[in-house]
């Protein structure tokens, strides 16, 4: 199994919004090439990139037209393939986003399946038999075809849903996952997989993975899916890594991924501590980090460690770190991202406190998401270093606000939060106790109070992590011994007695 994953920190692109390297107001690969430097410089060294396959973008690329080809407004496949070579050679790895669920409604597949004469791609989405019927539970498209028959929906209702057939059969329509429709809709999508690893990609995001067996309440026709992809990968790709956009380790990792994702959605209580009305991280002290921590657990023992468990800093989908918490308290949020099992993901801007931008209209499907896509803040050229284009030509305008954070005023302020966490994948990096495969054993994490406290181990050392995010001084008992203090924000943490004292606003790695 891939042994790159052990140290990994992933770095997040959209690639929209990126770097822009031909003055169109969008970014694209070229620009992704020039910046590798500076993404290897923080310490990260694998970037996982959102769809940027052929696509009329009504999702920002999660509806895709063209499995093969990328889209022209980011280079061409030549590029791509470019950027995965000077990715390797500065030992960096690269995700594609994969969207195995369905395709845009312009995919050719589409199009031949909404005719009514029978062809290789009737079966290849969920067609219901007739244009009345609906799917069970699912949102569909009717009337739009020759077809007497009403579509799936997954998302939007330009993505309609492929066939993986269905786990629990209540109608004639829905067909099994061994029934040839949903057998060569795998098929299709293993030639997709093995299309891009060959051409030098080292794995996918996989998108919305949990639900492509449909009437699958358990995961059970889909953890069986996923498991055939695995022993494909296992056989002809061993190196290749893949993480789920899941949310059920227990699930995703049976299912074979490397990795699973935990989300803003779902009961994982992700958000109690970035992004709720009193998050853990705020120095006001109100947050509750058990119930994360509970499910955290319980997740880390279902899932037998047969994979990691990630826990990103945002992503597209979600509200930027930035707007509940202030930049103080972003540096103890990233001492937990950073020090936790599994491998971390920073989404792009985060590691300077990129703000969400208020007020956007929509873009590309983006609603609410829009804030949080908003372009990379390199300096304070025009548009920020991200685009020789006008303002008004950009992709989305970038955030203008005279106080924004940018990379270059980060960078020449040695207490900035891009240092803070360039220096804590730097520790990471050197201790195998804090990395990836690491284990985990909370020592203190209690209902409404601070701080958190968690040990990391390797068989070799173990590593104490205590984190207080409150303004107030906090203590615990413990039979930890205290040794060397590895890294300290704030005050370090230290020991009077059998009692920790930690100080307001700090985080502490002490060897134990
Ligand atoms: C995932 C993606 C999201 C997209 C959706 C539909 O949740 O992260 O951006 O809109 O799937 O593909
Ligand atoms: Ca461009």
């Amino acid at each position: 199994m891939a042994k790159w994953l052990d140290n990994a920190v992933f770095y997040e692109i959209y690639p929209q919004s990126f770097q822009d390297s031909n003055g169109d107001g969008i970014g694209d690969f070229r620009g992704i090439i020039q910046r590798l430097d500076y993404i290897r410089e923080l310490g990260c060294n694998a970037i996982w990139i959102n769809p940027c396959f052929l696509s009329p973008f009504g999702d920002a690329g999660y509806d895709v037209a063209d499995y093969y080809t990328v889209a022209p407004r980011y280079g061409t496949n030549e590029d791509l393939k470019q950027l995965f070579a000077e990715a390797h050679r500065r030992e960096m790895h690269v995700l594609l986003d994969l969207v195995p669920g369905h395709t845009s409604v312009e995919h050719p597949w589409f199009r031949e399946s909404m005719k009514a004469e029978r062809n290789e791609y009737t079966d290849r989405y969920v067609w219901t038999d007739s244009v009345w019927e609906s799917p069970e539970n699912m949102s569909c498209l009717r009337g739009i075809s020759p077809r007497d028959g009403a579509v799936a929906l997954n998302f939007f209702s330009m993505q309609p849903a492929l066939n993986y057939g269905y786990h629990r059969i209540t109608k004639s329509w829905q067909q099994s996952p061994d029934a040839p429709g949903p057998r060569a809709t795998f098929q299709a999508m293993l030639d997709v997989i093995r299309f891009w690893l060959s051409m030098g990609c080292d794995g996918f995001r996989v998108d919305m993975a949990g639900s492509l067996v449909k009437n699958d309440e358990e995961g059970k026709g889909t953890i069986a899916l996923w498991q055939k992809v695995r022993a494909f990968l296992d056989e002809e790709f061993p190196e290749a890594a893949f993480v789920s956009e899941w949310g059920e380790p227990d699930k995703s990792l049976q299912g074979g991924f490397h990795m699973d994702f935990l989300l803003h959605f779902g009961p994982s209580h992700y958000n109690d501590l970035f992004r709720c009305q009193h998050p853990f991280f705020s120095s006001e002290g109100k947050g509750d980090v058990y119930a994360f921590v509970e499910k955290y657990r319980e997740n880390y023992e279902k899932s037998e460690r047969k994979g990691l468990i990630c826990i990103p800093s945002g992503n597209h989908d979600m509200d930027r770190l930035a707007r509940r918490l202030s930049q103080e308290e972003m540096k103890l949020a990233f001492a937990f991202l950073l020090s936790m099992p599994g491998a971390p993901f920073l989404y792009y801007g985060d590691e300077i406190g990129m703000r969400y931008v208020e007020g956007l209209t929509s873009v590309e499907g983006g609603y609410a998401r829009t804030g949080s896509r908003s372009p990379m803040q390199w300096d304070n050229t025009a548009n920020n270093g991200f685009s020789s284009a006008a303002p008004e030509k950009l992709y989305i305008r970038t955030d203008d606000a005279a106080d924004r954070p940018t990379v270059k005023a980060q960078m020449a302020d040695k207490n900035s939060l891009y240092h803070e966490v360039r220096k804590l994948i730097g520790i990471r990096q050197s201790r195998p106790a804090l990395q990836s495969r690491g284990e985990i054993t909370f020592v203190y994490a209690e209902k409404n109070t601070c701080p958190l406290a968690y040990v990391r181990s390797d068989g070799r050392e173990r590593i104490l992590v205590i984190i207080n995010p409150s303004a107030s001084e906090c203590r615990f008992d413990s039979r930890l011994p205290s040794g060397e203090v590895l890294y300290n924000y704030g005050e370090a943490a230290r020991k009077e007695g059998g009692t920790f004292i930690v100080p307001p606003c700090s985080a502490s790695f002490l060897t134990v």
